[in-house]
């Protein structure tokens, strides 16, 4: 790397995704069909209204985008019932954490996480030259407790994902309420709901709720997931409007274009699209347990779209020979879990050959 490059982004791991899918074609000489689990991407595709609502959009190609995005501001302001001026539309809910960091770092900030939270929160925070504190999860799950801890006048932001990736365990509505209650006023605290839509129990947070206490929270959605628009990039951020202002003050203009702006006023109010994925996790969820516990392998419930699975093996290892079965999952190690792969709830024929396709990767080892 270049001596001209910032000094703090020498050290920045650089964020590796999911395979795409010709690559590992590519890469492997398959021919048939590859299943990818990597990117907890709704497997059962874009909402058909947002679809229809794309064709439309494409005759304005030739024209910048609302960079108010009023439609969609509106439309989720209207869903989470706040105004519109609490919201904050951005390319994908990533953007929105370089937001943050962006508005509320300065060098030498505190930052605080878990250890094993979403990849780009320490990524985020290194570029802005803020310290990243970190906690251990506790079985699996943020600690909310030793969280609180962390937290000193120094403390510039939280993040919290709820529920958690790489994991998939939830924070419930009780924790949250005690760690909230455990901690001055002044640190922004950001909750990632990037999953929420897939959640089904009771006991998850209404974190809108903080909002309207005044609390300094900042809660984010995204349109990747159950949505099924992860290709469009496009995400949001709701909070109070002091707390929104500056992050409007770091964007680039035309940040969101169009047809992702179309597409998600549409899917947004696919009500059927979203019980139908949610429904399709739920059955995947159990499919999935039921071959793990077969197979003997051990693995975390989930309330998200993935499931963390620990294979007891090189997760590297275990990630190639299941490549080589057409089916591409997430290795952990970037998140020192150096047995742990993490896989998207597909389908009922794409869990089908997951898990028969760990089999086989198992049985190489044996
Ligand atoms: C917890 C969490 N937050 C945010 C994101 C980013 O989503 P987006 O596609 O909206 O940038 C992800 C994606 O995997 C995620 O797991």
């Amino acid at each position: 790397m270049s001596e001209l490059a910032r000094k703090n982004i020498a050290g920045i791991k650089q964020y590796i995704p999911g395979k795409p899918i010709e690559e590992v074609a590519r890469e492997l000489g398959i021919k048939g069909e590859i299943v990818k689990l990597a990117s907890n991407e709704n497997p059962l595709g874009t909402s058909p209204k947002a679809l229809e609502a794309l064709k439309k959009a494409i005759k304005g190609t030739h024209l910048y985008p609302d960079d108010e995005y009023f439609h969609l501001v509106r439309a989720i302001a209207n869903r989470h019932g706040v105004e519109p001026e609490c919201v904050m539309i951005a390319n994908g809910s990533v953007e929105a954490l370089d937001f943050i960091t962006k508005a509320y770092v300065n060098p030498g900030d505190e930052v605080v996480m878990s250890e094993q939270a979403f990849a780009l929160y320490r990524i985020v925070v290194a570029i802005m030259d803020g310290k990243r504190i970190a906690t251990p999860l506790k079985n699996y799950a943020h600690d909310l407790d030793a969280m609180a801890a962390k937290i000193t006048p120094k403390t510039k932001v939280v993040f919290i994902a709820n529920p958690n990736n790489p994991t998939g365990t939830m924070s419930t509505s009780s924790e949250l309420d005690k760690f909230m209650n455990a901690i001055p006023r002044e640190p922004l605290v950001v909750l990632d709901e990037a999953y929420r839509e897939y959640i089904t129990r009771k006991d998850y947070p209404d974190s809108f709720k903080y909002l309207r206490e005044g609390r300094n929270v900042m809660i984010l959605g995204t349109f990747s997931k159950i949505y099924g628009l992860a290709g469009l990039r496009i995400g949001y951020a709701v909070s109070k409007p002091e707390l929104v202002a500056p992050l409007r003050k770091v964007k680039m203009p035309f940040h969101v274009n169009s047809f992702a702006q179309a597409a998600a006023l549409a899917a947004i109010s696919d009500d059927e699209h979203i019980i139908r994925s949610r429904e399709v996790n739920d059955a995947g969820k159990k499919y999935l347990y039921a071959e793990l516990k077969k197979l003997g392998v051990s693995f975390v419930p989930t309330e998200a779209n993935f499931i963390y699975i620990d294979v007891g093996h090189d997760c590297d290892k275990v990630f190639h020979q299941l490549l080589l079965r057409g089916v591409i999952v997430r290795p952990m190690k970037p998140y020192d879990f150096p047995t742990g792969l993490r896989v998207t709830i597909g389908t009922r024929e794409q869990n089908e050959k997951f898990a028969k396709a760990l089999k086989g990767a198992l049985a190489t080892f044996a």
